[in-house]
């Protein structure tokens, strides 16, 4: 069986968590595509070539998921040929058999346009900086100035930016806790599903 779950949105809204919820309530593979840009910005030197030669081994380090590693992997992001070099490997992963669920920017909008569900999680920037805030600490003004200069890069580049799939069904996860927002993904799913 082919079935894809696209799930979308900015940094610290809830994706990873959600998407490793519905992934294990359905139990469908699971791949965080954000780990693939981060990959290839903590790679240093030429990020093309780091995109095209990416090993499981750069996915496996240990300092992917810093801030700084968010930022570098925002900022490689931003380059076309970056982009292209991944976008085969995340399709052929989302038409495995079995059923996918694929996390990150465009997936709903450029890797799977055909994506049986999509979703596209958000909150607000002051609510996810102090979530991002709580697991890094430090000062919270720059968490909040950093999480937006993020979005503002991921949502105003040319290519592939973050946008709101026209079919998408948007979850705010502002006001929900953790349990309400898997809950809510999972029905979509389960609805989609029959
Ligand atoms: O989801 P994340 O925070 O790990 O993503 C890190 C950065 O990678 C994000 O700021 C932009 C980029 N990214 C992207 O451009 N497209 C994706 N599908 C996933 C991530």
């Amino acid at each position: 069986m082919q079935f894809t779950v696209a799930i979308d949105g900015p940094a610290a809204a809830g994706k990873g968590t959600i998407s490793r919820a519905v992934a294990a309530r359905f139990g469908f593979r699971h791949l965080d595509t954000g780990l693939l840009y981060r990959a290839v910005g903590a790679k240093g030197g030429d990020p093309v070539a780091a995109a095209l030669g990416l090993t499981a081994e750069d996915l496996a380090r240990a300092d992917l998921r810093s801030m700084e590693a968010g930022q570098a992997a925002s900022r490689v992001a931003v380059i076309p040929e970056v982009r292209a070099a991944l976008v085969d490997f995340q399709r052929r992963f989302a038409r495995s058999d079995g059923g996918a669920v694929l996390d990150g920017r465009d997936i709903g909008t450029v890797i799977c346009p055909e994506a049986e569900v999509k979703l596209y999680i958000t909150a607000s920037a002051e609510v996810r900086a102090h979530r991002r805030w709580r697991e890094v600490g430090g000062d919270a003004g720059q968490v909040l100035a950093a999480l937006q200069e993020r979005d503002a890069r991921d949502m105003g580049r040319a290519d592939a930016p973050l946008r709101v799939a026209a079919d998408a069904v948007l979850i705010d996860t502002s006001a929900l806790d953790v349990d309400a927002a898997v809950a809510e993904a999972i029905k979509v799913v389960a609805q989609r599903l029959g």
